[in-house]
């Protein structure tokens, strides 16, 4: 009894202990995690430019003029969106990048491939001089403390933030070029993405064959490129995807999950899916046509790409037959740049009824919304939004997989092939082959993915691996500010700048990076061995065999 007491008495004691101890926890001093960094002026800076280039740019420099930076953006045409970003001053390059005359680069043509940089390259040599000068002029002229290039086709970008020896981030949303990893690949290679079950003679030839063929075709232009270059004193370099020695930090805007698994040194970080902060919600007639429409497609492609009169009628025609068939109830096709006489003047589906593709584009359909530009994120965000038939852009696959809407992606040109597989691989999406479109196709994959249970199940997953992966945009806004303090410490790039990031093997050059003069020793160490085994051998079986004959010598003189 006595001792019960006691021990009544020992817990009341113990809890009182603990709960000083809490209370006392309250003068606990708080852990400042802030840098010293006075505001700095940031370039962006992006040749191609348009909204899928220059967007996720823009929405990691929100984060940091947030925090007190300056940002000038230089790109081609005047970049609209920039309304969303007011703060932000903009320098043109010249004028917006008409991909028509770029060797018209659209559907029509077979292979959107590494062949295409022959589209490009006139356009790249001739703008050139023009926009080195002009990065390099307004880097002066705004006192510029760090470039932040898209790192495609953007060579002068890269060159004057070089030349000036400015502190240099690369961004880019395409991992093949900057981080090969053995076991990838990519359709502009006319390779898989993925290499895990290919065949040797196919990894021979998408490791091999394929990027020596690649070197080969781009050949002349990077020599006509370097000779340009030395005309402003910039040295060689790589073409048309940046070189990691010069560039401080490579952003990446993919994430693992929808891109394929790979390691990656700390100079290059994966930190996308950049998305902004806020959307423009739906105008009152979509969000009426879309709450009034229970399983609705969303239809659109990238402003860059166009397809044939005979596709786009296609395409038209199996959205007819998904409603006939009540697969969907509602289609919303962001035409943007569809001119629309881009259609047969009639439809036959397969019901033996024939409708005028007038009254499709007047919007008299019931279920049928045709839209010039439509909120995306908004269209996509709604749940009676059941699918999204889309060009495969990384823009429109980020908004896809953050809202968990499956794909049926019509990939028309560069990374979308790959991104076609990459969703497929995901198990979210089906792909369509341009060359081959057919109606009946279309409507088959439409139902699988409506229809699957595993689509929905993976839809749920890269939904939930895209929210988390988003909130990364605000590392990278870290990294760069650590990239600012960084060569702020150092009063620029000097030798041994962010060391602490590149790997060592960057500096030890390719045989010593990869060890291959201790492989080497080990080979000619074995060879070596074996050789002088076998020399022994040999010796040996010339010492029997001399003695040998002796010994017959003795049979036959025995018989
Ligand atoms: C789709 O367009 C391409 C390019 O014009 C064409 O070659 C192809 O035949 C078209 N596909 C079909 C099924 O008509
Ligand atoms: C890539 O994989 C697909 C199947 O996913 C296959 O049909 C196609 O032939 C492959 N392409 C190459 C170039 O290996
Ligand atoms: C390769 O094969 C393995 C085993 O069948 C499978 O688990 C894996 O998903 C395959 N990879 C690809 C990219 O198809």
């Amino acid at each position: 009894m006595i001792k019960n007491h006691f021990t009544l008495l020992l817990s009341i004691l113990l809890l009182l202990y603990v709960n000083t101890a809490t209370i006392a926890s309250q003068d606990y001093i708080r852990r400042n995690a802030d840098l010293d960094l006075s505001p700095k002026n940031i370039l962006i800076g992006s040749y191609i430019g348009g909204r899928s280039h220059v967007k996720p740019m823009l929405d990691i420099a929100a984060i940091l003029i947030e925090r007190g930076h300056n940002v000038i953006l230089v790109t081609s045409g005047n970049y609209t969106p920039a309304s969303e970003y007011p703060t932000v001053k903009q320098v043109s390059l010249g004028p917006t990048i008409d991909y028509n005359d770029m060797g018209g680069v659209t559907s029509s043509q077979k292979q959107f491939d590494y062949t295409a940089i022959k589209a490009f390259e006139g356009q790249i040599l001739k703008s050139y001089s023009n926009n080195f000068e002009k990065f390099k002029n307004a880097a002066k002229e705004y006192n510029i403390d760090l470039f932040f290039c898209h790192a495609l086709v953007n060579d002068a970008c890269l060159d004057a933030a070089y030349v000036l020896k400015k502190p240099l981030v690369g961004f880019s949303s395409y991992a093949q070029m900057v981080a090969p990893a053995t076991y990838k690949s990519d359709p502009i290679l006319h390779c898989n993405t993925s290499l895990e079950n290919a065949s040797f003679f196919e990894r021979f030839r998408c490791t091999i064959i394929q990027p020596i063929k690649m070197v080969f075709t781009m050949y002349p232009f990077a020599n006509q490129l370097n000779n340009m270059r030395k005309q402003f004193n910039v040295e060689s370099s790589s073409v048309g995807t940046g070189d990691l020695r010069r560039i401080s930090l490579y952003l990446l805007d993919t994430f693992f999950g929808f891109e394929l698994p790979q390691s990656l040194p700390p100079n290059i970080q994966e930190i996308g899916p950049v998305l902004p902060r806020e959307y423009p919600p739906l105008t009152p007639e979509l969000s009426d046509f879309i709450n009034a429409h229970k399983r609705v497609l969303y239809v659109a492609f990238g402003a860059r790409f166009t397809t044939t009169v005979e596709n786009n009628s296609k395409l038209m025609q199996s959205f007819v037959e998904a409603i006939n068939k009540n697969m969907i109830d509602g289609v919303v096709w962001a035409l943007s740049q569809t001119s629309k006489d881009a259609f047969y003047p009639t439809l036959n589906p397969t019901d033996g009824s024939q409708i005028q593709t007038s009254s499709i584009l007047n919007n008299e359909h019931p279920h049928i919304r045709i839209v010039k530009f439509a909120p995306q994120f908004a269209v996509l965000n709604h749940p009676n939004t059941k699918l999204f038939l889309s060009h495969g852009g990384a823009g429109s696959v980020h908004e896809s997989l953050y809202t968990g809407t499956p794909m049926l992606v019509l990939p028309l040109g560069s990374d979308q092939m790959g991104n076609a597989e990459k969703l497929e691989s995901a198990g979210v999406a089906l792909s369509l082959n341009k060359m081959k479109l057919d109606v009946n196709d279309i409507i088959n994959k439409m139902d699988i993915l409506l229809k699957d249970e595993n689509v929905k199940k993976n839809a749920k997953r890269m939904e939930a691996l895209a929210k988390i992966d988003s909130k990364r945009k605000y590392r990278a806004a870290d990294s760069i500010e650590y990239i600012l303090y960084s060569s702020s410490l150092n009063e620029g790039i000097s030798e041994g700048y962010l060391n602490e990031w590149a790997p060592a093997d960057s500096r030890m050059g390719f045989i010593r990076g990869n060890n291959l003069d201790v492989y080497g020793a080990i080979l000619v160490t074995i060879l070596g061995l074996v050789g002088g085994i076998l020399w022994g051998i040999f010796k040996l079986i010339r010492f029997i065999v001399k003695r040998n004959p002796s010994s017959d010598d003795q049979k036959s003189k025995r018989e």
